[in-house]
This record gives structure tokens, C-alpha cells and sequence, in this order.
């Protein structure tokens, strides 16, 4: 635990408002200097490949734009490791990229200085490019819903060590939610009450004048939804329990379908696995041809090595699963 948090060690607060304070607060835990690649390991820290695919995706995006001069919006930048990969892949391809990093915590040390750092994201309608969040909307502070003995769906309070006692029952546009994206069914079912994530893709959305906003995060669907809910904590590179202290991440699933809507958009949304998008834009966990190892066997090892990588970006029961939630405005729409 955290010295900046322990006096509110004892308050009972909504998960929503305790998160917000454990992860963004006074030495929470994002703001911290080791970054989220210090706990986990996201799609972007696995391999190169995925900065390459997002560089692919920038390239189409400009094309459907008709330019060269493109905005890539990273939201929830981490430490900016993933422009900084794109503006390397991207060198000497013609694109021209403006780079700008939304992120909450302080500029890194070093960052390339071509990269522009904020802790906003762009106004309505400044972006003509791409917009893309890897792993942004589970970090989102959500309240947590629990039905209580009668199935009355109640908000779950939580002081800093984890422990929860079920509070007034959810009321307002909370509820109206629930009962729109994710209904309680019997006594103990637990819901993530994703509305601020909907409004924050939603802005994310407004943001573009033209081209596609791009989501990329583990997540569910309305009929699939976990009957108790996915809020849990990583701390370290391990699972943990989840408990608002400031000594871990606290995430949960995104509910995508719930996004999605919000986000509207002129074409619509698309909701695809990172397996499909991530195929689609050329990776491909094939292994290379034996016979490349007498022929090149330099080249063979790094095919190899690469198909390792792609293999993981696309595993089913892991990266592959994630969802990719997509969004077009403006000309590139359709
Ligand atoms: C799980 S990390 C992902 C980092 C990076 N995108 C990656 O894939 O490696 C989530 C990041 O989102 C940032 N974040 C969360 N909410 C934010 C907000 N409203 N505005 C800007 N950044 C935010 C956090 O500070 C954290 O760095």
C-alpha cells in the first residue's frame, strides 16, 4: 500500500471513485515511474509485429483519406512505446505521421520529441487520421453491481484492502444501463456498470474529422456476458486480488457491444477478434518452409522467431481473443 493512500485505508467508497483514486490519484498506481510495462505485458510490449500492423492500418486510413499527412492519436499511451515503434515502421514509407500521445501520466524522459504529450484528448472533429486505444477502456473506473438476496441489483462499496459490503441499490441512468447492456438475474450476480467507458469512447470517437477510431481491449458481448463480473487486479506480472490501494492495477472487461453503440460513428461499428484484424493486416502465425533452413538459414530463424511472435498476438485463449472494436467517420466511412 501506498503512504499517499493509507488515511482513506478505512472509507467505504463505490468502486468507481476508489479505483480512480488507486490508479490516477496521489502515488497512484499509473502515475508511477516504472509504467504499465513494468506490471503486464500488453500486445505492444509482445512483439513489433503489432506497432507493424498498426503502421499498415495508418497507411490504409491515409489512403482512404487521400493524403499523406496523417494524425495518429494513441490514447492511454503508456509510456509511448507504441508511436514510438510506428514512427520507426513508418520511416521512409512517404507517410507523414503527426504523432500525439493521450495519457494521463507525465511525459517519459527521452520520448521522441516529434511525439506531442497530453493528458486530453483532441477537441471534436481535430482529428483526420487514426485514433487508437490499446488497452485504454478497462482502465476506466467503473462501479460495481452486486444483486442482493431478493435480486435487488445494489452498488458494491470497498475500502482500500478489497473488502466490499453491498450498498444502495443502483438507481438513475446506472440502472437503466444494466437493464439495457447487462441484466442481474438471480441473487449474487455481480455487473461492471460500463456508462463511463461508453462516454469516454464516445468522446474518443468525436474527436475525428475523418478517418477510423480503433479500440483494442479484452472484453464481452451482451449474450456472453461473465455472471460475476471480471473486475480483478495485476500486480508485478501476476494476477491479484483486486484491492484500491494504489499497489496494483484494478481492470475489468469491457462490455464492447456497449461502446460500440455509444461510440456511433458514420459507417458504424465493426467488432472483431485481434485474430481476424490482426490477419487481416498481414500477420500470420505460419511457420516458414523447412526448406528455408538449408536455403537462408539466417532468414529461417527469424521467420521462425517472427511466427512466434504473430503466434502469440493471435492466440485464441490469449491476445487473440481480444476484441477490436472499430469506428469510421467521414470519408473513410462506409
Ligand atoms: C493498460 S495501460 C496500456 C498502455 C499502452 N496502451 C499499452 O498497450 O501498452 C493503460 C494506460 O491508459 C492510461 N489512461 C487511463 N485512463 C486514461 C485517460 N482518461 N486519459 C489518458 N490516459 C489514460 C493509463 O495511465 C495507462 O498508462
Amino acid at each position: 500500500m501506498t503512504d499517499d493512500v493509507t488515511g482513506e485505508t478505512c472509507q467505504w467508497r463505490g468502486w468507481r471513485e476508489a479505483t480512480e483514486q488507486a490508479l490516477y490519484g496521489p502515488g497512484g498506481f499509473y502515475l508511477r515511474p516504472e509504467g504499465p510495462a513494468g506490471h503486464f505485458r500488453t500486445s505492444v510490449h509482445a512483439s513489433a509485429l503489432f506497432a507493424g500492423a498498426v503502421a499498415r492500418l495508418l497507411g490504409e486510413v491515409a489512403e482512404e483519406l487521400g493524403t499523406a499527412g496523417v494524425d495518429l492519436v494513441d490514447v492511454g499511451a503508456g509510456r509511448g512505446e507504441l508511436l514510438t515503434a510506428v514512427l520507426a515502421a513508418t520511416a521512409g514509407t512517404g507517410l507523414d505521421v503527426r504523432a500525439s500521445a493521450v495519457e494521463r501520466a507525465a511525459r517519459p524522459a527521452g520520448l521522441d520529441e516529434r511525439i506531442v504529450w497530453t493528458d486530453r484528448l483532441p477537441g471534436p472533429g481535430s482529428v483526420r487520421g487514426l485514433l487508437f486505444a490499446n488497452e485504454w477502456l478497462d482502465n476506466v473506473p467503473v462501479d460495481v453491481a452486486e444483486a442482493d438476496a431478493t435480486g435487488v441489483a445494489r452498488y458494491v462499496e470497498v475500502r482500500a484492502d478489497g473488502t466490499e459490503r453491498l450498498a444502495a441499490p443502483v438507481a438513475g441512468p446506472d440502472a437503466e444501463w444494466l437493464a439495457r447492456w447487462w441484466p442481474l438475474r438471480e441473487p449474487g450476480a455481480r455487473a461492471e456498470i460500463g456508462r463511463p467507458r461508453d462516454a469516454a469512447w464516445a468522446a474518443a470517437v468525436r474527436s475525428l474529422a475523418a478517418g477510423r477510431a480503433v479500440a483494442v481491449d479484452y472484453g464481452h458481448v451482451r449474450d456472453a456476458r461473465p455472471p460475476f463480473g471480471t473486475l480483478t487486479g495485476f500486480r508485478d506480472g501476476r494476477e491479484v486480488p483486486p484491492a484500491p490501494d494504489g499497489g496494483c492495477d484494478v481492470t475489468a472487461h469491457v462490455a464492447v457491444d456497449a461502446c460500440a453503440a455509444a461510440g456511433g460513428g458514420d459507417g458504424g461499428a465493426e467488432l472483431l477478434t485481434q485474430r481476424e484484424a490482426l490477419h487481416r493486416l498481414g500477420v500470420s502465425g505460419g511457420r516458414p518452409p523447412l526448406s528455408m533452413a538449408s536455403a537462408d538459414p539466417a532468414g529461417y530463424v527469424r521467420a521462425l522467431a517472427s511466427a512466434g511472435e504473430a503466434a502469440e498476438l493471435t492466440a485464441r485463449g490469449g491476445l487473440g481473443d481480444f476484441h477490436w472494436l472499430v469506428q469510421r467517420v467521414g470519408p473513410a466511412a462506409g
